[in-house]
């Protein structure tokens, strides 16, 4: 039995969706350009589709999961939940105008025709704000629609706000905020749904890893109380004797947000040679 994943084929979320496979041990072996590949290592199958499909194909059950901006499955509203965040891909699903055009207030979009992927997000914005616009679904290439007197604004995600720089557009409305995220369809079999959990517990790993670092010091014996005061660790800090008498060698794990406070403290407590390397996968 294979879990079969559906990632963007290309875009914003294709390279760190393979990166966070390959840093789970799951490579895929004929490459991403064909629309499916099937991995070595893992009991999985990976479908390369537009990322607007993802959530739809996730519902209809074409794929189990997928890879996708929870933004995308707010717009398909079924048979689909998501079912844990990735914290890569941040972007916001945003309405833009032509730079050029004059921009008080969301009343200003009463009457223009905005083209969009994402009608539904779109609709819900504009009814709570009761603005009365017409909404033009297309399914791609939003973001010359205005340059060719397709529509007069735009409903598009905006990530670098690159795409909207080069079409000569500028982000009036922010309708909601996103990233990517493991969507999952309802319905799975037992046996994909454990499949499913063994993936999740090493995506878990590589990202509790990310954000932690593997520190060692060595540290005169007498500060060793304050020292471990700092360095929590996962346990407690490992604490080795060196050859010179009245020092050891603390080693620990240290979160990425308190980093810079702990070496600072470290260093008060006079920590000497702290190293610091990354970690690739942890497991609480
Ligand atoms: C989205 C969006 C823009 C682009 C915005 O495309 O439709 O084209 O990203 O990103 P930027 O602000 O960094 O330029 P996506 O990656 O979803 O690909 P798609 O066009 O195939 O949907
Ligand atoms: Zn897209």
């Amino acid at each position: 039995m294979m879990l079969r994943i559906a990632i963007q084929k290309s875009g914003r979320l294709h390279d760190d969706s393979i990166k966070l496979l390959r840093e789970c041990g799951i490579e895929l072996n004929n490459g991403t350009k064909q629309l499916k590949a099937a991995a070595f290592n893992f009991p999985m199958e990976a479908y390369f589709f537009r990322d607007d499909d993802i959530a739809q194909y996730v519902a209809d059950g074409v794929a189990d999961i997928g890879i996708v901006g929870e933004n995308i499955v707010q717009e398909v509203e079924e048979d689909v939940e998501i079912l844990h965040k990735l914290g890569f891909g941040s972007c916001r699903l945003s309405i833009a105008i032509p730079k050029t055009v004059n921009y008080n207030s969301v009343r200003d979009l009463d009457g223009l025709k905005i083209a969009t992927t994402y009608p539904n997000s779109l609709n819900k914005f504009l009814s709570k704000n009761h603005v009365s616009a017409d909404i033009h679904t297309i399914s791609g290439s939003v973001e010359i629609a205005p340059g060719i007197g397709l529509a007069d604004a735009i409903c598009d995600l905006v990530s670098s706000g690159n795409t909207l720089f080069t079409n000569g557009l500028k982000e009036v409305e922010v309708i909601l905020k996103s990233e990517a995220a493991i969507v999952v369809n309802n319905h799975l079999e037992e046996e994909k749904k454990r499949i499913l959990n063994n993936l999740l517990l090493r995506i878990k790993a590589v990202q509790t890893a990310r954000n932690n670092k593997y520190i060692m010091m060595n540290a005169p014996n007498h500060q060793l109380d304050n020292i471990c005061g700092v360095l929590p660790g996962m346990k407690s800090p490992t604490i080795v004797p060196l050859a010179e008498s009245g020092w050891s060698s603390v080693q620990s794990v240290v979160n990425e947000n308190d980093f810079w406070e702990v070496i600072e403290k470290l260093k008060s407590f006079e920590a000497e040679g702290i190293l610091v390397v990354p970690i690739e996968k942890m497991i609480l």
